[in-house]
């Protein structure tokens, strides 16, 4: 896929420029809606330390999260800056404060729950649903907070694309599997453009199946190759589709075998 020429560039960096969450008026001063619109994934982060009561209160956020029979499986894998490169050999990513690897954990659960088969799809998506709501609630508590994050599947050896090596390095027993990493700090940079959204009513439909429109997909696509293109000086988005390619590769390998472990 070619770079985008300038005209279209353009045209696409308007749109994600002009884009904003929409709300209702009687809604807009709702300060909690607010919260959740406006928060963005934040890449950059400064030097300021998170103040303990806010880590308490997010990782509080994570701990009574919803899940499936209430079974809570998860585990968070906590690290702050020298923690993690003490770890890892390596600084915490993005240059943030503090970070959570959080995991599907399976394993918790059927130590007291026994009986049921041996179902590997089915305790992945039940670990992952779950834990990715944790995951979740804990960003969602960051941002009230002040604290912005992102969630990682790709840190450089400790996203979801490396399960085996976390695996390996953490000591996961089995059913244990790494699913997202997220960063946590205060922001280096000011407000952020909102990328770009599907817009509403395309990822929606009452009774059957509705395709979203072609020219809203393609209007879509053009904004994400403008964005990355912007952000993104000398690499074009198709390089780094390549790029995943390799990773999801690899990925899947893994994965599929800490997912399809032999059940004991
Ligand atoms: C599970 C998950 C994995 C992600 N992995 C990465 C990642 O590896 N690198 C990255 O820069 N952003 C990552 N992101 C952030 C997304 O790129 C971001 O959520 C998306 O572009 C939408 O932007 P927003 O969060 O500001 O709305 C991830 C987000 C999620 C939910």
């Amino acid at each position: 896929m070619d770079k985008l020429k300038l005209g279209a560039l353009l045209k696409g960096l308007a749109k994600i420029i002009g884009s904003r969450p929409r709300l209702p008026r009687s809604l807009e001063s709702n300060e909690a809606l607010r919260t959740i619109l406006e928060r963005r994934s934040v890449r950059h982060y400064s030097d300021a330390p998170l103040p303990a009561d806010a880590w308490a209160a997010i990782l509080e956020a994570g701990r009574v999260a919803p899940s499936t029979v209430n079974l809570q499986t998860w585990s968070f894998a906590l690290f702050d800056r020298d923690e993690w490169s003490e770890f890892f050999g390596k600084a915490l990513p993005l240059g943030g404060q503090r970070a959570i690897i959080v995991l599907a954990d399976l394993h918790r659960a059927k130590r007291v729950v026994e009986g049921f088969p041996y179902a590997p799809l089915a305790e992945y998506t039940v670990g992952v649903m779950n834990a990715s709501l944790a995951a979740m609630n804990m960003v969602q508590a960051a941002e009230t907070l002040g604290v912005s994050s992102v969630m990682l599947s790709e840190t450089g050896r400790t996203g979801f694309y490396d399960a085996a090596f976390l695996a390996e390095q953490l000591a996961l027993p089995p059913g244990v599997v790494p699913i997202t990493t997220i960063v946590f700090g205060y922001s280096a940079r000011g407000e952020q453009a909102m990328p770009p959204k599907l817009p509403p009513g395309a990822v929606t439909f009452t009774g059957r199946y509705r395709e979203t429109p072609a020219d809203i997909l393609a209007d879509w696509h053009l904004q994400m190759r403008a964005g990355y293109q912007a952000g993104h000086k000398g690499e074009d988005f198709s390089a780094k589709i390549r790029y995943y390619n390799t990773r999801i590769r690899t990925a899947e390998r893994d994965l599929r075998r800490l997912v399809f472990y032999d059940g004991e």
